[in-house]
């Protein structure tokens, strides 16, 4: 017993002295651009991609001295899709990491893969660099959907490159899906659900789809060549997934992801509890110390900049109080363990009541909300119309 304590009080203590980071690193690459997909990435500057690296590096490098304290606890390869580069350049980018900077012994080191662009080869270096979770895009095991997506693989071939990641040793997997497509049914989306569940991967990313502009859905949307499903039906669609996802052993953490036990995303965890993260490369933003910093989104310019972040970053400014105050209730609330009053209270030296008081109250009433002891967190309801809950703690 004491020394539960003494390891506590240790840990503490530790807690205060060190400083945990996270790292975002952005790879602006895809084989092809699919229809719905507004995210910052080519699909024709492959001729970019070795001087996109140099400069990516020289980004890396110029944090040395920002990060000298810090203990990187996740890593976040993301895009984009950065399986379409070659793997050295991988494995150039996680050595400079691994050089630069003191990774934590447990950290969460994942990279984003379109299983239309992976080998094993591939999949053999991220192991070897110490990369421990797949996040593979998907959205739907329908090919004749895929193809109406813009999606450049089958089903067959996700679920041949799934069964390789698991033959190399992969145990945590996680699989992006979408529902609410183009005249998709529920009947079709309920397929797709129960043939992931078949697969039983570790973590599954579940999005309703945006229309985004800039993209070809968006035209084809404006130009009614086909229609959306009815509200009542996506959300339909997505009742289907969290019951039957729960039913089958996942937890419905947040708003859109689902885990089996202890495969929660510890990397986007921090996106939503405040904690510090620095995003390298093209577009990629960072939140360190309650300043908030965004990277150009022009490549040549990236390039041209060689990593000096004078350069690189387009926007700086310090996060303010009333902005913090939102963004805890406004991200903490997406976690099913919603937020602590305690946490709030220690964080801004205020009670939660003095400024939400009101609001909590109203959306309490509505049973948007429950209160648990310290907790406050969204009903299943509240979950549903997140996007109608969450506006209130907009000051
Ligand atoms: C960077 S991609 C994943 C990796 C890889 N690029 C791929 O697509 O296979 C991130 C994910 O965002 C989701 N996504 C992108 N655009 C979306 C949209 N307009 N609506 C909903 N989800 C979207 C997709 O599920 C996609 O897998
Ligand atoms: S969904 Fe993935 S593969 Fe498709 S365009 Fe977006 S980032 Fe690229």
């Amino acid at each position: 017993m004491i020394e539960t304590i003494i390891d506590s009080r240790i840990e503490a203590h530790i807690e205060s002295t060190i400083q945990f980071t996270s790292l975002y690193i952005h790879i602006p690459f895809c084989k092809k651009k699919c229809n719905y997909c507004d995210f910052l990435s080519f699909d024709h500057e492959e001729d970019k991609i070795e001087a996109y690296i140099n400069a990516l590096v020289e980004e890396i490098r110029s944090y040395k001295t920002v990060l000298k304290k810090d203990i990187i606890k996740s890593i976040f390869i993301g895009g984009g899709t950065p399986s379409v580069l070659e793997p050295t350049y991988i494995d150039i980018i996680m050595k400079e990491i691994h050089k630069l900077f003191k990774i934590d012994k447990a950290a969460e080191i994942t990279i984003e893969c379109n299983p239309g662009s992976l080998s094993r080869q591939k999949v053999m270096t991220y192991k070897e660099l110490g990369i421990n979770r797949i996040s593979l895009g998907l959205q739907t095991v329908n090919d004749e959907r895929l193809q109406h997506l813009g999606r450049i693989h089958t089903f067959k071939e996700f679920v041949q490159n799934y069964n390789m990641l698991r033959e190399v040793g992969y145990d945590n997997i996680n699989v992006d899906l979408i529902f609410g497509l183009p005249n998709q049914t529920i009947e079709e989306w309920q397929v797709t659900i129960d043939q992931i569940i078949t697969l039983n991967p570790e973590h599954i990313s579940v999005y309703g789809l945006i229309i985004e502009e800039d993209t070809k859905y968006y035209k084809q949307f404006q130009q009614k060549l086909w229609t959306l499903p009815e509200e009542e039906e996506e959300r339909d669609m997505y009742w289907y997934a969290s019951q039957t996802l729960s039913e089958h052993g996942y937890n419905h953490y947040e708003i859109s992801n689902y885990s089996k036990q202890d495969y929660s995303c510890k990397h986007n965890k921090v996106y939503w509890t405040l904690g510090n993260y620095i995003g390298m490369g093209l577009g990629a933003a960072s939140y360190y110390e309650n300043n908030r910093m965004d990277n150009i989104r022009n490549i040549q310019d990236y390039i041209a900049a060689q990593g000096n972040l004078d350069q690189v970053i387009a926007n700086k400014y310090e996060s303010s109080l009333k902005a913090q105050k939102e963004e805890f209730l406004f991200l903490g609330l997406r976690l099913f363990e919603g937020i602590s009053k305690q946490i709030y209270y220690k964080k801004f030296n205020e009670k939660l009541e003095d400024l939400y008081g009101e609001v909590i109250d109203e959306l309490l009433k509505q049973e948007l909300l429950v209160e648990e002891g310290d907790r406050l967190r969204l009903t299943n309801r509240g979950m549903d119309i997140s996007n109608y809950v969450l506006a209130h703690f907009i000051l």
